[in-house]
């Protein structure tokens, strides 16, 4: 089933345009690795997809329904979180805060907050021992954790997640890439944009790579892997 499906989406900052004609989709239950330079369009398609930013031409549908232009609220609802770059956590809120902060305003969510509060911990055990302590004082890798685990608690079924491993130590990469394994085992369908291409091909079974805002290659990240372009730009072989 098609959870996710975008159509010629074009969007401007102003008058200049970012994003040129991009069509992707995604099937449900299947991990996918969005690839591209620095400033190549990747974290404004993430919000465009979750309404964060309205396109200025085509169409984003989710679960065949046509989302484009709708409230980011409403996606959430609907089934689509999104674990931004920078993570935007509360500093001055405790880890427990934060994360329930993510079935806020969500009644169904919020109802089953507890059941969905243990299964995150158990996903992120380290948060589990850090509950009381506030946000800002955490590592960089457990403050990934906590944005990731704050996104699950609305329950999402596609979870978009935008560079989770920026400035990690490479334990804490192995910690997150581990943690998005168990959610991806759990069915969830994950866009991923990483820095670190290889391993985001790697984990995912499919590849889109952007170039200045257009889609320049798609393919199983197999066919990726081997392809010399993309070796050559993105994995330094
Ligand atoms: N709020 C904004 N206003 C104007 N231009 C922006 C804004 N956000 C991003 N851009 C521009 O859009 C382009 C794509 O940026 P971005 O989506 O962040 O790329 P990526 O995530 O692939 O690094 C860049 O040229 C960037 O400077
Ligand atoms: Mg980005």
């Amino acid at each position: 089933m098609t959870i996710l499906d975008i159509e010629g989406v074009n969007l401007h900052y102003g008058t200049v345009q970012v994003l040129w004609d991009v069509s992707m989709r995604l099937e449900e239950g299947e991990a996918v690795a969005l690839v591209g330079a620095n400033a190549a369009g990747k974290t404004s398609l993430m919000r465009t997809i979750s309404g964060l930013m309205r396109p200025s031409g085509g169409r984003v549908a989710l679960f065949g329904e046509d989302i484009t232009g709708r409230d980011p609220a409403e996606i959430v609802r609907m089934g689509l979180s999104h674990v931004p770059q920078g993570r935007f956590l509360f500093p001055q809120l405790t880890v427990r805060e934060n994360i329930e902060s993510g079935a806020a305003y969500l009644p169904r969510a919020w109802q089953v907050k507890d059941r969905t509060m243990a299964w995150v911990i158990d996903l992120f055990p380290r948060l589990g021992e850090r509950m009381g302590q506030k946000a800002g004082t955490l590592s960089g890798g457990e403050q990934q954790m906590l944005a990731i685990a704050r996104a699950l608690m609305a329950k999402p079924r596609i979870l978009l997640v935008d560079e989770p491993c920026l400035g990690l130590a490479p334990i804490m990469v192995k910690a997150v890439f581990d943690a998005l394994g168990e959610i991806k085992k759990q069915g969830i369908t994950l866009l991923l944009v990483e820095q670190n291409v290889w391993k985001s091909l790697e984990f995912s079974e499919r590849g889109y790579v952007m170039e200045n805002g257009r889609i320049v290659h798609r393919g199983t990240s197999a066919e990726l892997l081997a392809d010399d372009k993309i070796r050559k730009a993105y994995l330094g072989l």
